[in-house]
């Protein structure tokens, strides 16, 4: 294991956060609204929507036999309603093309209505525990200062290196801690201002802290 993994996981037991609603569960639908309801919201905000829509819509199949009016009610204040109708459309694409069942194939996730590569590593991972990698906003604001990488994570040059970073620090084992881990530690203390490097277990191999690049990295979008 990468010393990366191994002082991540170690950081998560110690540090991240465990007792979140939908990490209460293994049930990848369960796991799927969550990570939806998350892509573009924080967590303190969510958790209140989460509960409701699940006591509303408990499965797949509860979900695709409403119409959408009703779903959005339950959306309504969250934002980026476009999540609710490819989370309404995809429930019903599971009912009439994959028997109710959500798919455990990773292509398959991905083909999903609303869910891209790094939300459906997330649910393989919360849901199934196969070994793929995230990469949202905050893991490549800590891949590109732990690697010291330039350019703005946009370009699509940038955002294949930090994907392939991802994929090489990615452990074999304790998965769920691990991506967990990588959220929470982007979420909490690497953050895009003002991060805690004084308390940050990985400060002796960050190479943006070693090159005082922190506040520089990762590079803002050119304007
Ligand atoms: N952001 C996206 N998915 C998350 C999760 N499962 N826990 C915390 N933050 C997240």
């Amino acid at each position: 294991m990468s010393v990366f993994a191994e002082k991540l996981i170690a950081w998560q037991q110690a540090h991240g956060r465990h007792d979140l609603p939908w990490q209460q569960t293994r049930d990848p639908y369960a796991v799927w609204v969550s990570e939806i309801m998350l892509q573009q919201t924080q967590v303190s905000a969510v958790i209140a929507y989460y509960q409701r829509f699940m006591q509303r819509f408990p499965t797949i199949a509860s979900l695709a036999q409403v119409e959408q009016d009703d779903v959005m009610q339950y959306w309504s204040g969250l934002g980026y309603y476009s999540r609710a109708r490819n989370l309404h459309h995809a429930a019903r694409a599971i009912m009439h093309h994959h028997g109710g069942v959500f798919p455990t194939d990773f292509d398959t996730i991905q083909s999903l209505k609303g869910i891209g590569r790094s939300t459906a590593a997330a649910i393989s991972v919360f849901a199934f525990d196969q070994r793929q990698t995230i990469l949202d906003g905050n893991v490549k604001r800590v891949l590109a200062r732990l690697y010291a990488i330039e350019g703005w994570p946009g370009l699509p040059e940038v955002e294949k290196k930090l994907w392939q970073l991802a994929e090489q620090l990615l452990p074999k084992q304790q998965l769920p801690a691990y991506v967990q881990g990588l959220m929470d530690f982007g979420a909490t203390l690497c953050t895009r201002s003002k991060p805690r490097c004084h308390a940050c277990p990985m400060q002796s191999q960050c190479l943006a802290y070693q090159q005082q690049k922190v506040a520089l990295l990762p590079t803002a979008k050119p304007r």
